[in-house]
């Protein structure tokens, strides 16, 4: 019998790559997309244009209980990947209550429907490295401590114990991903990977002069966001519920991710890259490094590309757009 799978967060970046994955292996893919989508699909739904036509979108906001109470009851998913979230963490901080609310209640009112509507569903939280803050070792695994440095990584360690919590007390087979930075050239434009590799095209199209950044000195271990959305699915094939960190285990600075992406594109960085302060963040995460050992053993997962080819992917893609 086909499958059933439902996505929250479908418009996002990782919504798009793993619809497509989904659609892939032949599931029936169902969405829940805010109101305002379906009334703006040109600009909001731009990532999932080429397979709007395989997947059905159902209203419905993570602020309301019932909008996702009566898709999981509409739907009866198989399979719920719960990736919806105000995920831009310097946002969180401007407005930590907005972030704060929706993201937790958000988590917990999908995992109430399901409990009370389709138990049998397989669910995945999508949790973060973000979560580590202030790490307590390096490298970090499923048993490092959190000590969340943000609002946004508040709503995360929140969300993951919800999702424990279900998955104990109630018996649902819930698995957090505790996926470190993934990135795309479908990746938001705020966030820094993309903001340079945007940048780059802009001026290499002469269109933009200067690119201005934060705290060049910040570490990330950055993946490639399809990659990621195959952990995921992973998760949910096996025979038992669990946690499962996902990363490449290296890591980088934003300085040395700007250096490529401009090298790559035949320009040098230092002639282009101004540090704006005001673009610290009040509380920095400064070295984020995964230990996937664990889902390179159990889920059979490792990483395909690596830090030189996803700059080269995204600086390509927004040099293309740039001239189209
Ligand atoms: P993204 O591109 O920012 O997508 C977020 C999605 O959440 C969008 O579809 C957005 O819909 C939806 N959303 C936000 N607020 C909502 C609300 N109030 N009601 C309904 N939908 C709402 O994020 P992403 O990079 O794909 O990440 C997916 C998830 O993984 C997020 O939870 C993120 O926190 C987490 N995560 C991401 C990374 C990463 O490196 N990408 C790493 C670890 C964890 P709209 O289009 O309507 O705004
Ligand atoms: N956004 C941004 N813009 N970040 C900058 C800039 C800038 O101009 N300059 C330097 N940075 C630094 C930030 O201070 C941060 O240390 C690092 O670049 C990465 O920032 P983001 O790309 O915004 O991502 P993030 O690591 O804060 O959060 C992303 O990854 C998390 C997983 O660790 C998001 O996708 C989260 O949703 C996700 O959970």
């Amino acid at each position: 019998m086909t499958k059933k799978a439902l996505i929250t967060g479908i418009t996002g970046q990782d919504g798009a790559y793993l619809s497509r994955l989904l659609l892939d292996k032949g599931y029936e893919v169902h969405g829940i997309v805010r109101r305002v989508a379906l009334e703006d699909p040109e600009h909001r739904l731009w990532r999932l244009r080429p397979i709007l036509d395989k997947i059905v979108l159902h209203p419905g906001s993570l602020e309301s209980y019932a909008s996702l109470f009566s898709v999981v009851e509409k739907v009866k998913p198989d399979e719920c990947y719960h990736l919806a979230a105000q995920s831009f963490v310097s946002y969180s901080f401007e407005d930590e209550f907005s972030t704060i609310n929706t993201n937790i209640n958000g988590t917990h009112y999908i995992l109430s429907s399901i409990k009370n509507k389709a138990p049998e569903c397989k669910f995945y939280f999508a949790a973060s490295s973000e979560m580590f803050g202030q790490v307590k070792e390096v490298p970090q695994k499923e048993t490092t401590p959190f000590h969340p440095r943000s609002p946004y990584g508040i709503s995360k360690v929140a969300g993951f114990d919800l999702t424990r919590n279900y998955r104990e007390a109630y018996g649902l087979f819930a698995c957090n991903g505790i996926l470190f930075n993934h990135e795309s050239s479908m990746r938001g434009y705020e966030f820094v990977t993309r903001k340079i590799s945007r940048g780059v095209a802009k001026i290499k199209a002469g269109l933009s002069k200067e690119l201005r950044l934060g705290n060049l000195d910040a570490k990330r271990d950055w993946g490639f966001a399809a990659d990621y959305c195959e952990a995921m699915y992973l998760m949910l094939q096996q025979d038992k519920p669990d946690d499962y960190v996902v990363a490449t285990g290296q890591t980088h600075t934003v300085r040395e991710f700007a250096e490529l992406a401009f090298k790559h594109a035949g320009l040098n960085w230092k002639d282009y890259v101004k540090t704006d302060e005001t673009l610290f963040r009040p509380a920095e995460v400064h070295e984020l490094k995964g230990d996937c050992t664990k889902a390179r053993k159990v889920l059979k997962w490792k990483p395909k590309v690596d830090f030189e080819g996803l700059v080269k992917m995204m600086v390509d893609a927004d040099l293309k757009r740039a001239k189209a």
